[in-house]
């Protein structure tokens, strides 16, 4: 990962720079953006994206079932995780897409996906840090409940070095994911899951269910019980904890 790298001092969004070159790029090529001016998150929701955070794409080409293609989401995450813990962050993982330190967000990630049928052409992996900026450099209205690395740690960290602990930790990862049965990933990502035994509401398309998260299912599905005991399977959408 890395070996082909586009950088822009300023652009939209490097997802969508990623989609235009995915078809003729090679596999593993990332875009990196120093300050994005139409950062994306998901569900069409704006991502702050000022200088100092690390913003940056990953062009991939696997030969999976578009049904799949979230599970890499979750393993990059479970990537982003292990290399802020490198650094001693207290890094862990918030299903479906998000990496919180300290029980807040530092990292979404943003999954696009081009498949022809049920077959995927390729996949862009957007990842947007919150590193060496302060909460108040995001608008009011995007900070949810967010932090930055340099927040939390009280000091700044290398980018670049960190970008290639990064790339490497992913790489890793996505050798694991195209040889290896998905539960070992998904083993890893368990055990640094913020969101098991958490109350918690999920926004799906058309609908919205409560319920307390009692696991994470071998493919990666939220498993949440319900008021009436039952437990579903979500397989996507965004969870939301419960206000304490
Ligand atoms: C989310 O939590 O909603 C996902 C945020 C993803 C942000 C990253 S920053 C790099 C890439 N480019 C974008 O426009 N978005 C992703």
């Amino acid at each position: 990962f890395g070996k082909n790298i586009f950088y822009y001092d300023e652009a939209g969004s490097s997802n969508d720079i990623a989609k235009k070159l995915a078809p003729t790029a090679e596999e593993g090529t990332i875009v990196v953006v120093e300050q994005q001016t139409g950062g994306r998150g998901r569900l069409g929701r704006q991502w702050a994206s000022p200088k100092g955070g690390i913003w940056f794409s990953t062009i991939l080409k696997p030969r999976i079932a578009l049904s799949a293609a979230s599970r890499l989401t979750l393993t990059f995450g479970l990537s982003v995780a292990k290399t802020m813990r490198q650094y001693g962050f207290d890094a862990k993982i918030k299903w479906p897409n998000d990496v919180l330190v300290n029980g807040k967000k530092v990292t979404g990630i943003l999954t696009e996906v081009e498949a022809e049928i049920d077959t995927v052409e390729f996949v862009v992996i957007g990842i947007g840090i919150n590193a060496n900026m302060s909460l108040k450099d995001i608008p009011e209205d995007l900070r949810e409940n967010s932090t930055t690395l340099r927040d939390e740690g009280g000091k700044s960290i290398d980018r670049v070095e960190f970008l290639q602990k990064l790339l490497f930790e992913m790489e890793q990862e996505y050798i694991r994911f195209s040889t290896r049965p998905f539960n070992e990933i998904m083993d890893e990502i368990i055990a640094l899951s913020d969101t098991i035994g958490k109350e918690v509401t999920v926004n799906m398309p058309n609908r919205i269910v409560e319920g307390t998260v009692v696991g994470i299912s071998k493919t990666g599905a939220l498993l949440l019980k319900k008021a009436d005991g039952e437990i579903e399977e979500i397989i996507a959408g965004r969870c939301m904890y419960a206000k304490k």
